[in-house]
């Protein structure tokens, strides 16, 4: 019985003063306190990803445009990964972003597969409407994609053909 009792108490005790998980440190060069929880809180948020989105966005039309079909679809490809980010840390937003995916993000796809420039205007458009669909209901109708006029410089938008 004061066994038991010795036992209980000692289970409890570890219990309650256990440090959580998530304030398990990872000590770097330059703060020796970061914890496990900090880390998690600085995954990129959906303000972030946006960011990337609509670099990827304008690079993935002027690619289409110039007919460098690759480079539009691996546009695509790590927008999709970047949204996958998104989904994992604001999952608030994880359906919206999921329905966006299904719905506009698939036929990009398959318009840039097919290599079909006369579709292509269309359904990038249409995307495009849909992008400031979602920031109208999700409350920021201050945030209203536009395409750039130009295409981005940092990227060769058509290869020079192989001979
Ligand atoms: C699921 C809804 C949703 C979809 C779909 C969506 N966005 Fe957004 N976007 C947001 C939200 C919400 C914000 C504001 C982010 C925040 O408050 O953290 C935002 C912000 C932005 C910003 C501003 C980023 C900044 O901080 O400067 C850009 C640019 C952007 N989105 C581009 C796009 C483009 C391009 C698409 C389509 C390819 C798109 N978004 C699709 C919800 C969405």
């Amino acid at each position: 019985m004061y066994q038991k009792t010795i036992i209980l108490t000692t289970l409890l005790t570890s219990l309650l003063t256990a440090q959580p998980l998530s304030q398990t440190t990872v000590p770097t060069k330059h703060n020796p306190n970061l914890t496990l929880a900090q880390i998690a809180e600085i995954q990129p948020g959906l303000g972030t990803i946006m960011i990337e989105f609509g670099h990827r966005f304008h690079t993935l039309y002027y690619a289409a445009k110039a007919r460098n079909w690759d480079l539009a679809s691996y546009q695509l490809h790590e927008l999709i990964e970047a949204q996958e980010v998104a989904e994992t840390t604001r999952p608030k937003y994880q359906e919206a972003l999921k329905s966006f995916e299904d719905e506009h993000l698939h036929r990009l796809q398959t318009v840039l597969q097919e290599q079909n420039s006369q579709k292509f205007e269309s359904v990038y458009m249409e995307t495009l409407n849909a992008c400031n669909r979602c920031h109208k209901e999700s409350g920021h109708p201050y945030i209203h994609y536009q395409l750039p006029k130009e295409p981005p410089t940092f990227l060769k938008m058509s290869l020079p053909k192989e001979k």
